[in-house]
């Protein structure tokens, strides 16, 4: 029989994930079966446990359930630990174990770029879970200063509150959206503003060589303002198939080429 895999969420409908594993799979030469789980809003733990009992190899998590999953796992890795998030699941000696492969995935795609990281100057527009799940992987690639710029400056600051414990060899500096400025290699928009259609200004003393929008398939007033200044320039898919790639060789001790899916 394959291995069994599945995206839990809520909802769920949307979820690519099957069809990247399974690309994968037939990459390299393995025999799996993923699917979609819907879970109801209060009935997380239940699905993943029913999921694992009936033999089931590996799980993703996304919204709304990456929080929750973090709590339940009785083994987590370092980075899952720091982003306070987990996205990937397995058992492992009888236990849940957790991961959380969405800053990898980012790293990943930069790097398939052909964009450095290394002694980077970043700017990470948004300071939500999406911001928080990728500061840690991205200084472990060489990022040497994160600015983090948030509408509501007080989420930003709290952030870097949070991670300057665990995140030691790289400066992390917060501030209000509103007073962007300064020189930057990568520009990253983590923010949901494209998801609901809302337009993110950027002023004109803000200077950046390159822009990575995280959502994808959306319109992004980020993306075209960093088109107009001719900076090379991408949106998400890369790191949506990275974190992909990532837990799939988490689980089958396999890693696919990233951009062969590209
Ligand atoms: P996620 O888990 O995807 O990061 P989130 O925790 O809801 O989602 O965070 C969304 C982020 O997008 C926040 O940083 C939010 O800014 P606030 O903290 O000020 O709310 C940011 N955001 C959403 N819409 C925005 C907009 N129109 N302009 C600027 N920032 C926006």
């Amino acid at each position: 029989m394959s291995k069994q895999f599945a995206v839990i969420g809520n909802p769920i409908e949307q979820s690519r994930s099957p069809e990247l594993h399974h690309a994968f799979a037939e990459k390299t030469g393995l025999d799996i079966q993923y699917s979609k789980r819907l879970a109801p809003l209060d009935g997380f733990q239940n699905s993943v446990e029913s999921f694992f009992r009936e033999g089931g190899m590996g799980m993703n998590v996304t919204v709304p359930f990456k929080e929750q999953a973090y709590t339940q796992c009785a083994v987590l890795t370092e980075r899952a630990k720091i982003a306070g998030a987990v996205n990937t699941l397995w058992m492992q000696d009888g236990q849940l174990h957790g991961d959380n492969t969405d800053g990898q995935g980012l790293v990943d795609a930069i790097h398939a770029l052909d964009w450095s990281l290394e002694q980077t100057d970043l700017l990470i527009i948004g300071a939500g879970g999406a911001t928080r799940g990728v500061i840690y992987p991205l200084v472990q690639a060489g990022a040497k200063k994160i600015v983090i710029a948030n509408r509501t400056l007080a989420r930003a600051e709290q952030l870097v509150a949070d991670l300057k414990v665990s995140v030691t060899n790289a400066e992390l500096e917060a501030i209000a959206l509103t007073d962007l400025s300064g020189q930057f290699d990568i520009v990253i928009n983590a923010t949901s503003a494209s998801l609901s259609g809302d337009a993110l200004i950027l002023p004109d003393s803000l200077q950046f060589n390159h822009a990575y929008e995280m959502a994808y398939g959306k319109p992004s007033t980020f993306l075209d303002q960093a088109k107009a200044r001719h900076v090379p320039t991408s949106e998400g898919f890369g790191m949506l198939v990275g974190q992909a790639i990532e837990s799939f060789s988490i689980w089958n001790g396999v890693k696919p080429n990233l951009k062969d899916f590209l």
